[in-house]
Order: structure tokens, then sequence, then C-alpha cells
């Protein structure tokens, strides 16, 4: 499918809200459904298609609402179920589709099923979570280690056995070999899907299905503790296994019961195991498994083409590809590359070929905000300070205008707001036509004005030093897009053409500028 009947989430683009911090309708300095929906009209105005709002349901808030307490109902800070129809509803009204986040491998501690689980060894809810016996020392289990630091075996004393958390004690895993919980969980995506979601993003899929033997996972010889407790294991045994398939196919079979839904599966893997994600024809998977290269990649344009073709070359037939600069675990890409490369990099995230999500506050360049030690909230941060792997600083609050608390809240908001909220505002860009915001939305037009960026081919182009140059193609129309991702102007041929779009002085005599970028129409 290449055509203009291709299903909406192809040329789409997808903005992730995360709630807390997006806008706070009631005063509690918490965002919430009803501050979404009151802000709609900014997404409507950016020019992106659908909204991914990050957990919404009830939680004791140990992982900010990555642990579920109910997965059919909205957490009370947030709003309630109806408030979540109210906002559907508005989304849809306006053409935007609404995704929401599941969360599978783990629940709350508080959920009823993990209540029930631990109450005692012969519960019928025991099996549904992950228990095993001592070492024989005692000890836990195995060497597994959590996403958070220390053991990710949690001893429970009233039922004297272990019980897995892939990431806080307060997370507890489910067990997905057990076909109840896979029951269960199949009947969450039903109950959303019927109320009108249009897709999910999959939180960490790929830890879904864990090694039935529970194995040692091999130790890392090159672990350093700046690289945070996770990664003194390679977690072989503990994710990517084979069975976590079956369980993506059915999700998906579950979503094509509704039409043209779309699931985004959370996967931090290389590039081949990624792949396997999108599933068969046969057995299809995730339509997007995330690809989060442009996270991790060093900021160099040849490492980043040969990254992207080595991409490209490697989707299945038939696989739609897809692009992330930033998320709610990661560092901002403003604060990873600089103010003036944060506006190439936004050029390249919306004219690669593929899906791209958009993080909120991105298309404004915000920067990762600085969290004093005594508002730390991030549970990763405060189980392993100092090394910088919290999450606060890109989960400050959205900066909408230069009054009181950034307009996002009348109170003191949850984090602080980010350093420079009096000028980097939405209010202040939207009145400036030089502004990253007026660059996201003249991107995001010409994305809906070209087919050829929308959904067209992608080809590199020859290009040298600092500069990366591709063309896409749909129909006969054929654009050219070069960027410079160093601070010195570089000599670039490029095939003529009439100018869609320039940033950071552009092209001139053959050279392109410092930091700059454009988009050529041939
Ligand atoms: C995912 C989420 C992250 C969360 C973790 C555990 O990686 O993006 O925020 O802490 O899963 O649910």
């Amino acid at each position: 499918m290449s055509g203009e009947d291709a299903p909406w989430w192809r040329s789409a683009v997808i903005y992730q809200i995360y709630p807390r911090s997006f806008q706070d309708s009631n005063g509690d300095g918490v965002g919430d459904l009803a501050g979404i929906e009151a802000r709609l009209d900014h997404l409507v105005d950016l020019g992106v298609d659908a909204l991914w709002i990050s957990p919404i349901y009830p939680s004791p808030m140990a992982d900010f609402g990555y642990d579920v307490a109910d997965y059919c109902d909205v957490d009370p800070r947030f709003g309630s179920l109806a408030d979540f129809d109210s906002l559907t509803a508005a989304a849809h009204a306006r053409g935007l589709k609404l995704l929401l986040d599941f969360v599978p491998n783990h629940t709350s501690s508080e959920h009823p099923w993990f209540r029930a689980s631990r109450s005692s060894r012969d519960d019928p809810k025991r099996d549904w979570y992950i228990w095993r016996d001592a070492a024989p020392d005692g000890g836990p289990p195995n060497n597994w280690i959590s996403d958070f630091g220390g053991s990710a075996w949690e001893w429970d004393e009233s039922t004297g056995q272990y019980y897995y958390h892939a990431f806080l004690k307060e997370q507890p895993d489910l067990n997905w070999r057990n076909p109840d919980v896979v029951a269960a969980m199949m009947d969450v995506l039903r109950f959303w899907f019927a109320r009108g979601v249009d897709g999910f993003r999959i939180d960490v899929l790929w830890h879904m299905v864990k090694h039935p033997g529970f194995p040692d996972n091999p130790w890392n010889p090159d672990w350093v503790p700046a690289m945070g407790e996770r990664d003194r294991v390679f977690q072989t045994h503990s994710t990517d296994q084979s069975e976590v398939h079956e369980l993506a196919a059915a999700m998906r079979a579950i979503a094509d019961e509704f039409g043209e839904r779309v699931l985004i599966g959370e996967i931090y893997l290389p590039v081949p195991k990624l792949m396997t994600y999108y599933g068969s024809a046969a057995a299809p998977e995730v339509h997007l498994p995330f690809n989060f290269q442009l996270i991790g990649a060093r900021w160099d344009a040849r490492e980043i083409g040969r990254m992207i073709a080595n991409y490209e070359g490697a989707l299945p037939a038939g696989a739609w590809p897809n692009w992330v600069l930033g998320n709610h675990d990661q560092p901002r890409i403003a604060t990873r590359v600089g103010e003036a490369q944060a506006r190439v990099a936004a050029v390249l995230l919306l004219t690669l070929r593929g899906t791209p999500t958009l993080y909120y506050g991105d298309e404004i360049g915000m920067v990762d905000g600085i969290i004093p030690p005594d508002r730390v909230m991030d549970p990763r941060e405060l189980r392993e300070p100092g090394y910088g792997l919290g999450r606060d600083p890109e989960r400050t609050p959205m900066q909408w205008d230069a009054c009181a608390h950034a307009g996002f809240s009348t109170a003191e908001p949850w984090l602080p707001l980010g350093p420079d909220w009096q000028t980097r505002n939405v209010a202040a860009q939207a009145a400036d036509d030089r502004s990253m915001l007026a660059l996201h939305r003249q991107l995001l037009a010409l994305r809906r004005a070209h087919m050829a960026l929308a959904i067209g081919s992608w080809q590199a182009l020859p290009a040298a030093g600092d500069v990366l140059a591709y063309e896409r193609h749909h129909g006969d129309e054929a654009i050219v897009v070069a960027l410079n991702l160093g601070d010195t102007p570089q000599p670039t041929a490029l095939p003529g053409g009439e100018t869609l779009l320039s940033i950071g002085g552009g092209l001139s005599g053959g050279m392109l500028g410092a930091d700059a970028a454009v988009i050529l129409k041939r």
C-alpha cells in the first residue's frame, strides 16, 4: 500500500502527551484530561494528526501511572471516564486520533489481582504473577536486575516466595504464560477500543515473556556504575523471548477486529530484533515497533546516514517505518544537540519516511529542566542518584505563556518549570514566524501538502562532511532534503528546485550554511 488509500497512521504525525505535565485544569499542580481537552486547538494549529497520552489509569503513582491499579478506569487526578469520553469526542470532532498507553508487562502492587495473588499460595490468582522459591541460600531465584536498580525479586514474607518485578517492587510482572491473564488483558484492549480509542502504545512490549527456566542472565563484562544497575547483566533470558510474538499477534488480532486501529510497541532492541515485532503477513504484530535510533545516535551526518539506510534496508516487505526524537524517558533533543541543531533535527524527524512521534514541548524547543534535589520525583533518580538517569528533567510542565506557572496551572506545578519558560513558550513563539513553533507548523503543513513527504519513498543522495541529503518520491513528485548537522558551512551539490523551506541561512553558492537545512521541490 503506497497510495492515497494508505491507513491513516502511515501519513500521521503522533504527538505524545505526558498527562501530568500538559495542562492542569483544577489547580492541583498536576495536568489532567480536561486540561488536555482545553488545549486541543494547539495540536490542531500545530498540524499533528494523533495524540498519545501516557497512562491515565488509577495508580498509586510509584512510577507515575506506569503502575496501574485498574486498567478500565481513570485516575481521579486525571479526571473520570466521563472526562475521557468528552476528550475523545472533542479530539475526534477536530479530526484528531487518540491513542492510550497499554501497560501489559506489570500491574501496580495495589491492583486487586496482585493483592489476591499475594494473599495465599492457593489463591486462584497466585499464578497470575511470577512467584518462585528462594535459591538454596535463601537469596533471590536468579541474578535478574530491576531496570531501576537492585534485584528484580522481592521476598514476600507471608507466603514465603519471591515475586518478579522488572521495574519497581510496586510493579509486579504479570505471568503472560497463564491464559487467564491473556484473556483478562485482551478484554482491557476491547474495553478501550469499544470506547473509541484509535490505538495503543504498548509499554515495554519486549519484556512481556520470560524464559521458563529462569536461568541467570549473562553478566556484562563492560559494566560501570554510571551505566545504571540495569546494565550489569544482558537481559538475555528476562526479555525478548520467542513467545512474546504470539501475544503481540493476539493483540493485533483484537485491534484488527475494530477496524483501522494502530498498535505501537515500545521496544529497545537492535534493528534485526526490532524488525521481528512487525510479525509476518500470516501473523502480523504491531504496526509500528518504535524506532528509537535517533535518540541513541551520535549526532554525526555519516553515522545517521548509515543508520537510516540500514533501517530502511532491514524493513520487512510492506512494513512501515517510524521515527522518534524524544519521549518521557529520555533527555530532550534540544538539550542533547543544542538549540540550533534541534531545528535541524525537527526537519529530519518530519521529512524521513515513516510515522514520526513528536514529544510535547519539543515543538517549542523545550530543554531539560533543572531539578533541585528536594524536588526529585522520578523513582529511577531516587534509587540511583547522581548518574543523570533520572527522567524528571524531560517531564517539566508545558510552557504555554509567560503568566504565572507558565499557563500550565494556577498552582505550583508538581515539577519545577523549565529554566527558560518566560521567553520560550507557545504564546511568544506563536507571534514569531521564525520560531521553533513556526518551523514545526511549516513542516507539518508541508507533510500535508506533499504526498512525497507524507508517504513517499526514501533514497539517500550523495553527501559528505556534516551534510545529510535524501530524496522523497511519490508519483511524479520528488522532494530533496539536505541538512547540515554541523556548525560550519559545508559544500553541497544538490539537484536544483523550488525552495519549500530553508532554515539557518539555507543553501547559497553551493554552500549549505551552519546549522542549515533546505527542502526543495524538483
Ligand atoms: C516504559 C515507560 C517508562 C516506565 C517503564 C515501566 O519504559 O516508558 O516510563 O518507567 O516502562 O513501566
